[in-house]
């Protein structure tokens, strides 16, 4: 029998406060009616306390992870951290959080892949336990998207949180655990969904700033339009030729964007609402986050064996699914 990576512990961090519809209302031109209708979005959670960062939530996930797991951060061979708002522009933030967990023994990268970055860093973390040389694997995804929103634009504003979630991957031997992956990148969608200055095609200057270009910039419509199709396409294939049918799945673990996005995504895999993580309502959307929130969130009600569909769209574009059989 073959080895595969399974996830054996998750946990999650979300900042104590609370930014409602009504406060957001309070800001910019909107109503707590339109953002539930078009988004499902009731509140989400915002690092607030100075000189916290993305580090800071990872460290707290990945904290209760090791006590979960039993586990001293020495023992862990490497951290994969996805985000896209990491603490600094360099040294990754993989190295920033094996510093103050003491993961003396890791070595780490950071992972870029927006709102699948998750799905990415699982694949690649799965490859990494396959190779033989690595037997404790963290993958943390999240962001504090608080820090490049724009809370004067009401197109963006009212959509994302702050929030991370980490999982441990360990070598399986009774065939649980990542099953497959189809994953996916289209870089002619990203004038849809980016950040515009601060990179290296328009470093930082006074008159980006004044411009706002430091913020998330989405054409809203048009990534909906790529998102509702390809995340329900991709997550449909990835049942089709595994043989899996809609009775065969216990969970869809969906990218919490847009509720709309997560139902057409259901609806394509025949599953029924029951079967769906959704906590948009709560955290929205965490980006890098969504996917091992909702592990966390759900994770006393998973059994061994169950058949996982991880799914996610974000910018890129980028878009992708992964099948997992839970492994405890
Ligand atoms: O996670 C990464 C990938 N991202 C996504 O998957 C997000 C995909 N996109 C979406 O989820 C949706 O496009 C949004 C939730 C961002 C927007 O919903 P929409 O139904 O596509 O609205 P829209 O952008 O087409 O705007 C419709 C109207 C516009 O007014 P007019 O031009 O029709 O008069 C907007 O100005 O709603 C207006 N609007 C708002 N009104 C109240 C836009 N934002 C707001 C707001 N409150 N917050």
């Amino acid at each position: 029998m073959g080895i595969t990576a399974a996830i054996t512990a998750v946990h999650g961090y979300v900042p104590d406060y609370i930014l409602t519809n009504q406060e957001l209302e309070r800001m910019v031109d909107t109503t707590d009616e339109w953002i539930m209708t078009r988004t499902g979005i009731k509140e989400r959670h915002i690092l607030k306390e100075p000189g916290k960062a993305t580090s800071d939530m990872a460290v707290e996930a990945i904290n209760g992870l090791l006590k979960k797991r039993g586990i001293s951060a020495e023992e862990i061979d490497l951290l994969i951290c996805c985000t896209i708002t990491g603490d600094l522009i360099f040294p990754s933030t993989a190295c920033i959080i094996c510093d103050k967990i003491g993961a003396k023994n890791a070595w780490g990268y950071d992972l870029g892949a927006a709102c699948s970055g998750f799905l990415f860093g699982l694949e690649t973390g799965n490859n990494m336990i396959l190779s033989g040389k690595y037997k404790k694997v963290i993958v943390v995804g999240g962001d504090k998207m608080s820090s490049i929103i724009d809370y004067t634009d009401r197109n963006t504003c009212i959509i994302f949180g702050d929030g991370m979630g980490a999982v441990l991957l360990e070598p399986n031997y009774e065939e649980l655990g990542i099953m497959d992956s189809i994953l996916h990148v289209d870089g002619s969608g990203r004038e849809f969904l980016h950040q515009k200055a601060g990179g290296s095609l328009k470093p930082p200057t006074h008159e980006t700033i004044d411009a706002g270009e430091h913020y998330v910039y989405q054409e809203g419509k048009t990534v909906y339009k790529f998102a509702v199709t390809n995340m329900a396409e991709v997550s449909r294939e990835i049942m089709d030729r595994n043989n899996l049918v809609a009775d065969d799945i216990a969970w869809l673990v969906p990218h919490q964007a847009n509720k709309r996005i997560i139902d057409a995504t259901a609806e394509r895999m025949g599953i029924d609402s029951s079967k769906v993580m959704l906590n948009i309502q709560h955290f929205g959307n965490t980006t890098n986050g969504t996917l091992p929130l909702c592990l966390w969130e759900w994770e006393s009600q998973l059994k061994k064996g169950d058949n996982i569909v991880l799914s996610a769209f974000g910018g890129g574009f980028t878009w992708g699914a992964i099948w997992i059989k839970w492994a405890y």
